[in-house]
């Protein structure tokens, strides 16, 4: 598998800045966070959302180097999805995360909920001091977009009509967002042209959907152990992801298991093996492959350079996971 560490090496002293100065950010104001705020940025994040924002600003500023605000808002970005993280595991009841238990459950759900408040809060002072208000705009819309996805998810739970494009949907507003509009963000302060900042914003988007498809189908291939959180979380929660709508068009019996919630001894184990003997997840595999084919294609626009060769690779590393 390619690793996420070794496609960062553009970036790589860039990212170790940004892992010092988050800590110190949320750490020093509020005593009570400090112990979050190590554990939630110490070791264990891969960091690859502020990748991307540092690749997208240095293949955008190629003769100079990037400034102080260009790193604000990789920081701004980091903070904002850790956030969602630590209230999408009090939302989720979820133990562990990443092989470690969740905040909640190390702390308690105040000490979560204030430490995701407190991170969203300092995420949009630092933006509003970025003083650029299409910025302020594009990343606001992502702590809109966040829970728009999250309510979508869970008013549908069970519901076996939905459809790929509402999945997809929501797959924008709870992952992809934040790349799409960070990204843009970074070519903004580098001052490209509204066209490249389009294909910036759709490199995000592209890749995003590409990341969270990969991410439902290892929900059904991982192990607990290579997750790092215990596997079919999304079906047993009535979460219906690509692999799962795929499977309902060729196996009629996934739906009655699904609507009736698993309520019966082995529903659940029956469900998996269904999707596991249908297309669903090769078909998903196949969805994934194609948003990460059309992220590629909206790098065309940047001057060749090493930045823009990581951003490709980004891509192909999507993918990877789940070989
Ligand atoms: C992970 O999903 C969760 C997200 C990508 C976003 C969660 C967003 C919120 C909880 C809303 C944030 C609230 C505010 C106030 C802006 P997952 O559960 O599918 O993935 P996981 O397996 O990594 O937990
Ligand atoms: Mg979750």
């Amino acid at each position: 598998m390619t690793s996420a560490t070794s496609l960062f090496s553009p970036v790589e002293a860039d990212l170790r800045l940004l892992s010092e100065n988050l800590i110190q950010l949320v750490g020093t104001r509020h005593p009570i966070l400090s112990a979050a705020a190590e554990y939630l940025f110490g070791a264990g994040g891969k960091r690859v959302r502020p990748a991307i924002v540092l690749l997208m600003s240095r293949a955008t500023m190629l003769d100079e180097d990037i400034t102080p605000r260009h790193r604000r808002l990789a920081e701004i970005t980091e903070m904002i999805h850790t956030a969602s993280l630590v209230h999408d595991d009090v939302v989720d009841e979820a133990q562990m995360r990443r092989g470690v238990p969740t905040v909640h459950s190390l702390f308690d759900n105040r000490v979560a909920i204030l430490a995701g408040d407190f991170l969203f809060g300092q995420a949009a002072w630092y933006l509003a001091n970025l003083d650029n208000l299409e910025v302020v705009k594009l990343l606001s819309k992502v702590i809109m977009d966040l829970p728009t996805g999250e309510i979508q998810q869970g008013v549908t739970r069970f519901d076996t009509s939905i459809t790929l494009e509402a999945y997809l949907e929501k797959s924008y507003y709870k992952t992809a967002s934040l790349i799409a509009n960070s990204s843009k963000a970074a070519g903004l302060l580098s001052d490209v042209s509204r066209e490249t900042s389009e294909h910036l914003y759709n490199y995000g988007r592209h890749w995003g959907l590409a990341f969270q498809i990969v991410d439902d189908i290892l929900d059904f291939t991982g192990s607990a152990d290579t997750l790092g959180k215990p596997a079919s979380s999304d079906l047993k929660s009535g979460n219906l992801t690509a692999p799962a709508l795929f499977a309902l068009e060729e196996k009629p019996y996934l739906e009655v298991l699904i609507e009736r919630k698993f309520a019966q001894e082995g529903d659940l184990e029956q469900a998996i093996a269904l999707i596991q003997d249908s297309q669903g997840i090769k078909r998903s595999r196949e969805l994934a492959a194609h948003h990460a084919q059309l992220a590629v294609e909206h790098l065309a626009d940047l001057p060749p350079s090493e930045s823009r060769q990581a951003l490709m690779n980004m891509t192909d590393y999507v993918l990877s996971r789940l070989y």
